[in-house]
């Protein structure tokens, strides 16, 4: 096969960042149709009046229909909620960073604190709106012990469990899952499902990090780190399971080259390859068939949208990713690609 279309695909998880690293990769989101804006910026976006005017900035500039992922912060409360989802319903999910567990998540509620808030997760429950969770724990809550990147996501699964079985309706979805014990526990409760990005798809720990767990590849850190190869195979066999449990949501979180090598920052802008990316996964792996509900239909049915109308198709060509854009390094940079977004 040299060419294949498919319905247009979401993106549900994206950091678009604001101004000009925002201005340097927001176009390229028009192939989507919907796209979950994290709202995890310097300044959190976490109520009402700082959702309108990020989601304005951001609709002003693009085709597609941002939906923004608003943060649950020590300054949430039931009553700002409320007015959110009055006004907002099907363009606000609630996206949860536990506290100190990635870029700007300081304002984050840790998980044992997080019962306080379950007033919210109550409403979420019963107005069915997504609950997104970055499921990793930095620190041992008895010891006080950082606990070491690679487990962290691992030793989040007790609190989601706990979560999951606490609210048995609400629309719980693990997001980037990059553990084996993570994706058994999403296939064993039928309120949690699982987001991947490619960046767990294509990356090994090793690739990343040395034997004494020094990092040594800033350009392929992100967070939950990449795995190694028995979780990354559970991530892979998720992918082409076909389990409308799993889809596509891509991370991309750019940062500007200077300051990912100064401060070692997380996050992989893979935006400019996500979807040639898959589309080359999936037919490696004899399972093109996948790569359409993959994109462009499980994420959507999970949360209750319309399929997409458009169709996009991508054709058979080699072309190499640029080493910088914009100032900003890609993931894959320098790879060559397989297929090729045509229109
Ligand atoms: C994200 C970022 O840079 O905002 N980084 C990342 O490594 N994925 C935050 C996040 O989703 O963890």
């Amino acid at each position: 096969m040299t060419e294949i279309s498919i319905r247009q695909p979401d993106d549900w998880h994206a950091h678009l960042r604001i101004g000009s690293l925002s201005e340097s990769v927001i176009d390229l989101f028009n192939v989507y149709g919907r796209v979950v804006c994290m709202g995890n910026l310097a300044d959190p976006i976490d109520n009402l009046h700082k959702i309108i005017s990020y989601r304005s900035n951001i609709l002003s500039s693009v085709d597609f229909l941002p939906i923004i992922g608003a943060m649950l912060t020590k300054n949430s409360t039931l009553e700002k909620w409320i007015k959110i989802t009055n006004l907002l319903y099907g363009r606000v999910f609630i996206k949860y960073l536990p506290e100190g567990v990635t870029t700007n998540s300081e304002s984050g509620i840790a998980w044992p604190e997080l019962e306080n808030y379950y007033p919210i997760l109550e409403l979420a429950q019963d107005r069915r709106i997504p609950f997104l969770i970055h499921a990793e724990i930095d620190r041992d809550l008895k010891t006080g012990e950082l606990i070491p990147e690679i487990a962290r996501e691992k030793a989040a699964v007790p609190y989601v469990e706990k979560l999951a079985r606490d609210f048995p309706e609400l629309i719980i979805n693990i997001e980037h899952v990059s553990t084996r014990a993570m994706v058994d526990l999403i296939m064993t409760h039928d309120n949690l499902s699982g987001s991947i990005s490619p960046n767990h798809l294509a990356h090994r720990y090793e690739d990343v990090f040395d034997e004494q767990g020094n990092l040594f590849n800033v350009h392929k850190y992100f967070k939950p780190v990449a795995k190694a190869k028995y979780d990354q195979a559970a991530i892979i066999a998720a992918a082409l399971s076909g389990d409308k449990k799993f889809f596509f949501a891509s991370d991309s979180a750019p940062h500007y080259q200077a300051d990912k090598e100064k401060f070692q920052k997380a996050g992989a802008f893979n935006a400019l390859t996500n979807l040639t990316y898959l589309c080359e996964f999936f037919a490696e792996h004899n399972a093109l068939e996948k790569f359409e509900p993959f994109v462009s239909e499980s994420g959507a049915r999970r949360y209750g949208f319309p399929l997409n109308d458009r169709t996009i198709k991508f054709r058979r060509e080699t072309w190499t990713v640029s080493l910088i854009y914009r100032g900003i390094v890609p993931d894959l940079a320098g790879r060559i690609m397989k297929w090729k977004v045509i229109e």
